[in-house]
């Protein structure tokens, strides 16, 4: 197993990407802290991992608000001696332009996607760094912080300020024995994806027009991206810091 012996947090892990790599780390042997906003879809998830008689346990967390961040922390350290592992992985979804865009709107999807992966390395790094003993952390961006997406310029910010972040702190910490890597899903399954293709006024043409902008010419799977993550947060990935991992159906490459 990959990460026996690991204690990792897995923030947004109620849902989707974040919970798909939950279970898979739980699979590999890892601690797992299922951090979410939303208990009853984080409850789930630290069923599905406890199903497979791994370990796992539910923090409620809003990842925007510092005092919360701090608690999440502190209930890993508590619960399992130490912290080895995060996975940022919330993120929230805003369709608008920029002159279609509200201040608060602005502000919430900054919060949650960008203030949120800074307030989790914040008060994580101190606790891997503890002993000299190090850490890993995976953020996951978008294929939206590479390129340009229309209309969706808050997300689109958000995320490149993680690709950003994620490099100053493959820099700052490197000596501290923290790796800092970034994967970048393409359109992937979620309900991120799905409630977004709802409110489409035609949301099967819409999916298709998703699907063929893409050399793949499908969406991806949560599980595709999950894979991702598992590698850069074990020890089979030593080397790799600063990197950023898209994992788009070859979107970005054209
Ligand atoms: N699905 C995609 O197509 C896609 C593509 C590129 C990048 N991503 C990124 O992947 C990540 C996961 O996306 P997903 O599609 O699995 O999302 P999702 O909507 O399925 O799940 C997100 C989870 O985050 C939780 N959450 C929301 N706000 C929170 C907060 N403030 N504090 C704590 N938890 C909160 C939700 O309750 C939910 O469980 C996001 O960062 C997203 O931007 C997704």
């Amino acid at each position: 197993m990959r990460l026996n012996n690991k204690v990792a947090i897995i923030t947004g892990a109620g849902s989707g990407i974040g919970r798909a790599t939950a279970v898979m780390f739980g699979k590999e042997g890892a601690s797992v802290v299922v951090a979410d906003i939303d208990q009853k879809k984080g409850m789930e998830t630290v069923d599905l991992i406890k199903g497979e008689n791994r370990k796992a346990v539910f923090v409620k967390v809003d990842v925007s608000e510092a005092h919360n961040v701090e608690k999440m922390v502190r209930t890993t350290v508590n619960a399992y001696g130490k912290l080895d592992i995060l996975v940022n992985n919330v993120g929230i979804y805003l369709q608008a332009s920029v002159v279609d865009t509200s201040e608060e709107d602005w502000d919430q999807i900054l919060d949650v996607n960008l203030k949120g992966v800074f307030l989790c390395c914040k008060y994580s790094i101190p606790e891997m760094i503890k002993g000299g003993k190090g850490g890993v952390i995976v953020n996951v961006g978008s294929e939206a912080g590479i390129v340009g997406i229309k209309k969706q310029v808050a997300y689109n910010v958000s995320k490149s300020g993680i690709i950003a972040l994620t490099k100053s702190i493959a820099i700052d910490f490197a000596a501290d024995n923290v790796r800092a890597n970034c994967v970048c899903p393409g359109t992937t399954e979620t309900t991120l994806v799905t409630e977004a293709l709802s409110r489409a006024p035609d949301p099967k043409r819409a999916r298709r027009e998703l699907e063929a902008v893409r050399p793949a010419n499908r969406l991806g799977k949560p599980e595709e991206i999950a894979a991702g993550i598992l590698y850069l947060a074990s020890d089979e990935s030593p080397y790799a810091t600063g990197a950023i991992l898209s994992i788009d159906g070859g979107y970005t490459a054209q």
